[in-house]
């Protein structure tokens, strides 16, 4: 089955804007709706929530757009182009084969699913309805992300030797008391799959393959029934070592990534989205002449659901592939299963095979977790 990018979007109801709607219209839908608003051949025209009053008011903040019942009801009446996901991850699966089989293009948020088989119900489904499935990873965007990234891949820092990789946020107890945060069933897991899946991503975009990961999950502070802390190391195929350290009970709040090549040390220093002020680039002893070589790009844009989207539209309105940053929307989160299924072995390694024919862990992230409170 050819992908849906090869196809482009030429059915019955494309036009030349793209004519968008959402689902979900909680706190992550604002930015899907600036995203929207933003793009000059996008328009937002459909929205649903449970609740009637949610996207009431996003429609008139953010509308024109009509307000739907559920979503069956507005796919068969709006029969949009794109279909923003941006409902809690226990809904992500059904609502994107929804509008998949509509006929509409899905962009869903992070985590795309609560487990690996959904995920593969969502990527099937796209595949079945030639359109795509885009995960929004939006940690993968900006301008110093695409250098970085292209210097990693040409070699030009030499071997990726070790990586340091953490998320530590601070998410105080009435987070926790939201009904669908902090349990497996409807989170699918905790702050490992909620917070760092967006370093971990952007690492393993900068890293590529993963070989194998061992790790532990911990209950520090917090009343949840998931980890609110977790510890890993992986280990790429291109023979990096990252050590990755997750956590939802740390005050002075970062988000932060460490790689040490064999020509210069990269980091990036930031909470929810970098520029070109929060990278580095340090060369090593004896490598200081090519560091004028790796100076960021004049131009700035900084990471953001923005650039993400603008380049997913360009590439639909096109019929182009849709961009790097979008794909391989399985490997991070392959990579945070992994997490979970090494933890729930007592730290055993877990290698892509052993993940692939896991009895437990495609399913369901469910974990012990280390309770140390
Ligand atoms: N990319 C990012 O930086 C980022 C940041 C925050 C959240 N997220 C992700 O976005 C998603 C939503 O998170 P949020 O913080 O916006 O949550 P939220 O609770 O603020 O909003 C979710 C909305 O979905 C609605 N909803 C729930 N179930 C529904 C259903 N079955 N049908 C229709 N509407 C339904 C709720 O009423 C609510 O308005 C999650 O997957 C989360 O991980 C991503």
């Amino acid at each position: 089955m050819p992908r849906a990018a090869a196809s482009g979007i030429e059915g019955a109801q494309m036009t030349d804007t793209l004519r968008c709607a959402i689902v979900g219209t909680g706190a992550i839908a604002h930015a899907h709706a600036s995203a929207i608003a933003a793009y000059p051949h996008a328009q937002l025209v459909a929205v649903t929530d449970l609740s009637q009053e949610s996207a009431t008011a996003f429609a008139e903040k953010h509308g024109p757009a009509e307000v739907y019942d559920d979503l069956g009801g507005l796919l068969a009446a709006a029969r949009p182009d794109v279909v923003h996901v941006c409902t809690p991850p226990a809904a992500h699966r059904d609502q994107a084969i929804a509008a998949l089989r509509a006929g509409a293009h899905v962009v869903v948020e992070k985590p795309p699913a609560p487990s690996l088989e959904e995920l593969d119900d969502m990527r099937a489904a796209a595949r079945e309805a030639e359109r795509e499935l885009v995960v929004v990873f939006q940690q993968r965007t900006g301008t110093a992300a695409a250098h970085v990234k292209r210097l990693l891949d040409d070699g030009a820092f030499g071997r990726p030797l070790i990586a340091q990789c953490q998320t530590l946020w601070y998410r105080d107890p009435a987070y926790f008391a939201v009904p669908w945060r902090g349990k497996w069933e409807t989170e699918g897991g905790g702050t490992t799959l909620g917070h760092g899946i967006h370093q971990i991503d952007l690492l393993a975009y900068l890293l590529g393959d993963w070989e194998s990961v061992q790790a532990q999950l911990w209950r520090l502070d917090r009343e949840t029934q998931t980890e609110d802390a977790s510890t890993a190391t992986i280990a790429f195929a291109n023979g990096a070592v990252a050590s990755v350290v997750t956590s939802a009970v740390s005050p002075r709040e970062i988000s932060s990534i460490r790689i040490d090549t064999q020509r210069a040390t990269i980091t990036v220093e930031h909470l929810y989205g970098h520029g070109h002020e929060n990278w580095s680039i340090t060369p090593a002893p004896g490598h200081e002449a090519e560091a004028a070589e790796w100076a960021l790009p004049e131009t700035e844009e900084r990471s953001g659901h923005e650039p993400l989207i603008r380049e997913v539209f360009d590439a639909l309105r096109a019929g182009a592939p849709v961009p790097a940053i979008v794909t391989e929307p399985a490997r991070s989160f392959e990579v945070v299963a992994a997490i979970y299924a090494s933890a729930a072995a007592g730290g055993a390694v877990v290698t892509p095979d052993v993940l692939a024919a896991h009895p437990t862990h495609r399913r369901s992230f469910a974990s012990p977790v280390a309770d140390r409170r």
